[in-house]
């Protein structure tokens, strides 16, 4: 059945119309006639990206593993509500990049722009609190906002997360900055932690004041969005991408004055914890995050030096977030997590040359001629499989030409040869693809054979030669 357009309903995100400057109207011209194409914002990844993802979540795993933490699978559709509770009505993401929809059973559901918040309905749904605490949570997939498509902004992002859930020591804060840290070091990025302390509420409330104070004053100077900001959310004001409001910031308040004794020995200690490790720090009063339920820390990674100005864009974003699970209903539990995003990291993987292969590189091919060869081949497939020796081939050719052709250009060390003869006779060739020395051996030993080759690096030596016939 196809889904209804969301109707506004309380609670419910305004789901603005897309800009034209999107390209969203050409989008869905194109889609109507002609060869279906993706959707703006939204990506295929490609066999030769993979191996870069896949070295972003295998590294992600390793180190979650190392430090001990559970993984969960949360579902990609929630209600929206959990969203608006928790994100804020007055983000953009709440605003206007969620993907708002009543399902057939006409409840408000929303793909989730993020995962925190399910991780604290989770939290709160599964009774976790009655769990050695704190909880300590991790998780991979999609995310969905319907921002404008740029550089480094998707639609459909991909996203890594880490939770620890039921403390409040900022040794956990500091933990999770070492953790981001070390992934992005294991992948061989340079990036910086800028970090902030927002404080608690309270705290922030009289800030504001201040803030709101000062900003009226500039009004008029103004962007159209800042005054919106300065009515709805004027935190969001600090950071701002108007040249004229961040000249004005420069002699804004600063959020670090305003914090209470506690928020602020929390946040030294924090830092303190991070000079302990030797994790290099920017400070960055201005940063705050886009989504309403940070408290006390946050911060943010960037790609080090250079590479950072240009790409301008986080890799990664966190921060505590202490009154979430209360707000949804759930007993005081303070809380503290981050965001790797995929895409954005696999792009810094590329640009630095980093490309991982995605599949292990086979250094064996397996050439045949004719079916009873292709049959006995099923059957090495298996044996090689289970001797964890990766084998290449090309069964849609049927010239040994083609086939060592192919071979070649998967640069393989060694080529096996099967063809009518070497079936009636129980044997195998093997080809040293380098010196195209060749050699029959008994095919039930060909794995053993294959690879003890494989162990000497100095390559094959020529054996006993035997021509081989396109027979
Ligand atoms: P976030 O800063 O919204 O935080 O996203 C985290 C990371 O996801 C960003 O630093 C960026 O790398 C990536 N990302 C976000 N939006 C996009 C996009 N449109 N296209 C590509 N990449 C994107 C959160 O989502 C919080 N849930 C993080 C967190 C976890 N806080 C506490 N725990």
């Amino acid at each position: 059945m196809p889904f209804k357009r969301n109707t506004p309903k309380p609670l419910q995100a305004p789901v603005k119309k897309p800009e034209t400057e999107d390209g969203d109207e050409e989008d869905s011209k194109k889609s109507s006639k002609g060869t279906p194409e993706l959707l703006r914002g939204f990506r295929d990844i490609l066999p030769e990206e993979q191996g870069r993802w896949n070295l972003i979540r295998d590294t992600s795993r390793a180190l979650a593993e190392a430090y001990s933490f559970d993984r969960i699978d949360l579902p990609i559709l929630e209600r929206s509500d959990l969203f608006l509770r928790s994100i804020g009505k007055a983000t953009d993401i709440v605003e206007k990049e969620m993907y708002v929809f009543t399902d057939p059973s006409n409840r408000s559901v929303a793909l989730r722009p993020e995962a925190t918040a399910s991780v604290a309905r989770a939290y709160i749904e599964h009774g976790m609190v009655e769990r050695t605490q704190p909880v300590k949570l991790w998780y991979e997939g999609p995310m969905f906002r319907h921002d404008r498509p740029q550089a480094g902004r998707y639609r459909q992002l991909h996203q890594v997360g880490f939770e620890v859930l039921g403390g409040n020591e900022s040794i956990i804060d500091a933990q999770l900055i070492l953790i981001a840290k070390k992934i992005f070091e294991e992948l061989g990025l340079n990036v910086e932690v800028q970090i902030n302390s927002i404080g608690t509420p309270d705290c922030r409330q009289a800030y504001l004041t201040e803030l709101v104070a000062y900003f009226r004053q500039f009004r008029s100077k103004l962007s159209e969005d800042d005054k919106r900001r300065l009515q709805k959310n004027p935190l969001r004001l600090l950071d701002s991408k108007e040249p004229e409001t961040i000249e004005l910031l420069k002699e804004a308040p600063q959020i670090l004055d305003w914090l209470d004794e506690k928020s602020k020995e929390h946040f030294m200690k924090v830092l303190e914890f991070l000079d302990e490790v030797e994790i290099p720090y920017v400070l960055n009063s201005h940063l705050v995050r886009g989504l309403d339920y940070y408290t006390h820390t946050v911060f943010e990674f960037v790609l080090a030096g250079d590479e950072g100005e240009k790409a301008q864009n986080a890799l990664c974003g966190g921060g505590r977030y202490d009154g979430l699970i209360e707000l949804l209903g759930g007993r005081p539990t303070a809380a503290c997590g981050f965001a790797l995003g995929i895409e954005r990291t696999a792009r810094a993987l590329a640009d630095k040359g980093i490309n991982p292969p995605s599949i292990p590189v086979p250094n064996v091919f397996f050439a045949q001629l004719g079916d009873a060869a292709r049959r006995v081949g099923l059957r090495l497939f298996e044996e090689f499989r289970k001797a964890h020796i990766p084998i290449a081939e090309a069964a849609g050719k049927n010239a040994l030409k083609g086939q060592l052709e192919v071979a070649n250009k998967l640069g393989v060390q060694l080529t096996l040869i099967l063809g009518q003869k070497e079936v009636l006779d129980g044997t195998i060739i093997i080809r040293d693809m380098e010196s195209g020395a060749q050699e029959t051996i008994d095919a039930k030993k060909v794995v053993s054979v294959i690879e003890r080759k494989l162990q000497k690096d100095s390559g094959v030596k020529p054996e006993g030669f035997s021509p081989v016939s396109e027979s």
